[in-house]
């Protein structure tokens, strides 16, 4: 367990290239892939709950997709600065305006240190495959007392959809012991869609603060 991240598989060119070819064909597929979500859905709730007022405040989505989670964050905080960082242009342009939208990968964020109040990735650092890296450069870009979320799939569910083949699901302590190294109050639960749903244990959401 103390060694998993150690057998480090790189983000070479080539891999990068594939992944970012693969979220491009996918965003074509509204279906699996949508560029909106329900508010009342538990993942874009406990992020909200735990940023709580974000007016004025820099918030970034890591790996965010058609940014359907950072469209309620601006619905519900105007005043908020929301930017989207994506590998995948096409994801991009799903983006809708008054978001930035960015293209880098996460394992590089082009963002100086300690410039975003909070940050969110939501099924996206499974695809990082340079897994501590894309961590600590979510927790080097936010602020001395940023919050972060990191929700992602269970390991001990692993096998239970399908996946490509660069994509990891991480244990719940896997992913607290690399966040520890640069956050304090981190913590792990297991989360459903619906609050009044026992989570299945697919999904943990993984907080912490800068
Ligand atoms: C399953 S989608 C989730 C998108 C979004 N977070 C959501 O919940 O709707 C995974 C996203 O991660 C992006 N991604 C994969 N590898 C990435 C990387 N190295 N850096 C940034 N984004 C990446 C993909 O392009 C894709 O948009």
């Amino acid at each position: 367990m103390r060694f998993l991240f150690r057998r480090k598989e790189r983000l070479t060119a080539d891999l990068r290239d594939r992944i970012r070819r693969s979220f491009d064909e996918a965003s074509r597929d509204e279906e699996h892939f949508p560029s909106s979500i329900d508010p009342r859905i538990y993942h874009v709730r406990l992020i909200l709950d735990y940023f709580g007022d974000l007016a004025g405040k820099r918030v970034l989505d890591v790996g965010c997709g058609k940014g359907r989670f950072a469209r309620v964050l601006r619905e519900r905080h105007p005043r908020a600065r929301l930017c989207g960082l994506d590998i995948s242009e096409a994801m991009l342009k799903f983006v809708p305006a008054g978001i930035g939208a960015v293209a880098g990968s996460m394992t590089e964020l082009p963002f100086r240190s300690a410039c975003f109040d909070a940050a969110y990735a939501t099924e996206s650092l499974e695809h990082a495959v340079e897994i501590e890296k894309a961590v600590d450069e979510m927790c080097r870009v936010l602020k001395p007392g940023g919050r972060l979320v990191i929700i992602d799939k269970n390991k001990e569910q692993f096998g239970r959809l399908e996946t490509p083949p660069w994509e990891k699901w991480f244990g719940r302590r896997e992913l607290e012991r690399l966040l520890k190294k640069r956050c304090r109050q981190v913590s792990c639960r297991p989360i459903s869609y619906w609050e009044d749903v026992q989570p299945d244990g697919l999904f943990l959401a993984w907080l912490a603060e800068r």
